[in-house]
């Protein structure tokens, strides 16, 4: 019987554990789940963030510390852990994902807010262009960036797209590493950030960085808030040259009360809501890793700790 220790916040409990019980007991996996084992007798942790500091230095025995989100900033610089770290992927994580920003970008490309928000006689004709006259830029391609890139492109947008490596993804216009920033930016008429937050990407986008993007551009930011400078955002915004930013992710979450996006017109926030880890489809991604990691077959998504993500 494999002993798993919930590291998740209490109020989770209730909607993870019967779906994790689930999906072992579907895999075969005899597994005792808890939230008090006696650390160094665990096998596996499963690990959320929100339930405050965690110290795994006493899971001595522990093979695997299994999360159940994307991101992974708020785990990977803790020095108590020296168990591998699988992050999230897949769960309902990408379809989300994809929804969140196909949506957001329709909207600003299709300039829905001009007719939902008109109150007055309104018979204002312009018509928008078509997709393939609209550049796209997705910054991070990887699970979810590569994702709603190819959605994109279906919907026939020009895309472009930016990762550390260099890639090849049907459709896009693919740069890389810090050479390829600036072309990527010249073709985002949408910008969507789609990068982890690491030490490299904070502030990514910064007063240099936003001015490099066409006058009007659009952000989307569905990342994480550390890849933008707030107060370089407020004054793009002022002047203009950026036309509307519409944000899911924070510097401080939940985004305080007297922060200026609040009241900003041309603001849109959402609050961390783009893509969720679903129970069901998350724990069966969970005891497919235990299932593997027991069948001494590689384990999926582990996190390399040197680049940061
Ligand atoms: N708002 C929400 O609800 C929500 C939900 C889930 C996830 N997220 C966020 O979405 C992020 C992306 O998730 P994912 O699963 O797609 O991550 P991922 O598969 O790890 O992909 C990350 C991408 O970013 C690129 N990248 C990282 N550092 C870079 C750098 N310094 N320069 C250029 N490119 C860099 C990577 O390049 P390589 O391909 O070369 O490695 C990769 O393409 C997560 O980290 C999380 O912060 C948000």
């Amino acid at each position: 019987m494999l002993r798993v220790q919930l590291l998740l916040k209490p109020a989770a409990l209730p909607v993870w554990t019967p779906a994790l019980e689930a999906a072992l007991e579907e895999a075969g996996i005899e597994a005792a789940l808890a939230t008090d084992h006696a650390p160094e007798t665990v096998d596996y942790v499963i690990y959320a963030p929100g339930g405050g500091p965690v110290d795994l230095s006493p899971y001595t025995s522990t093979k695997l510390v299994q999360g159940l989100w994307a991101g992974v900033e708020s785990i990977i610089e803790n020095r108590s852990l020296t168990q591998p770290y699988a992050r999230m992927v897949g769960g309902g994580l990408t379809e989300g994902m994809v929804e969140w920003v196909t949506g957001h970008v329709l909207r600003h490309h299709l300039g829905m807010d001009r007719y939902i928000t008109a109150k007055d006689p309104h018979w204002d004709q312009r018509v928008p262009p078509l997709a393939a006259d609209r550049g796209v830029t997705i910054l991070g391609l990887g699970v979810l960036g590569a994702a709603c890139a190819a959605a994109l492109v279906t919907l026939g947008f020009r895309v472009s797209g930016w990762s550390r490596r260099e890639k090849a993804l049907p459709g896009v216009n693919c740069h890389h590493g810090e050479a390829g920033l600036s072309a990527a930016l010249v073709e985002a008429e949408i910008l969507v950030l789609l990068l982890p937050a690491t030490p490299v990407t904070t502030d990514l986008m910064n007063a240099d960085t936003l001015a490099a993007l066409p006058r009007g551009a659009v952000i989307l930011n569905p990342g994480r808030g550390a890849l933008i400078n707030e107060d370089a955002l407020l004054a793009a915004l002022e002047r203009g040259h950026i036309a509307h930013a519409t944000l899911d992710t924070f510097k401080t979450e939940p985004l305080p009360a007297a922060h200026p996006f609040w009241t900003h017109p041309g603001v849109t926030i959402t609050p961390h809501i783009a893509s969720e880890t679903r129970p069901d489809a998350a724990a069966r991604v969970v005891a497919e890793n235990i299932r593997r990691s027991e069948a001494g077959e590689p384990v999926l998504h582990l996190v390399d700790r040197t680049r940061g993500y």
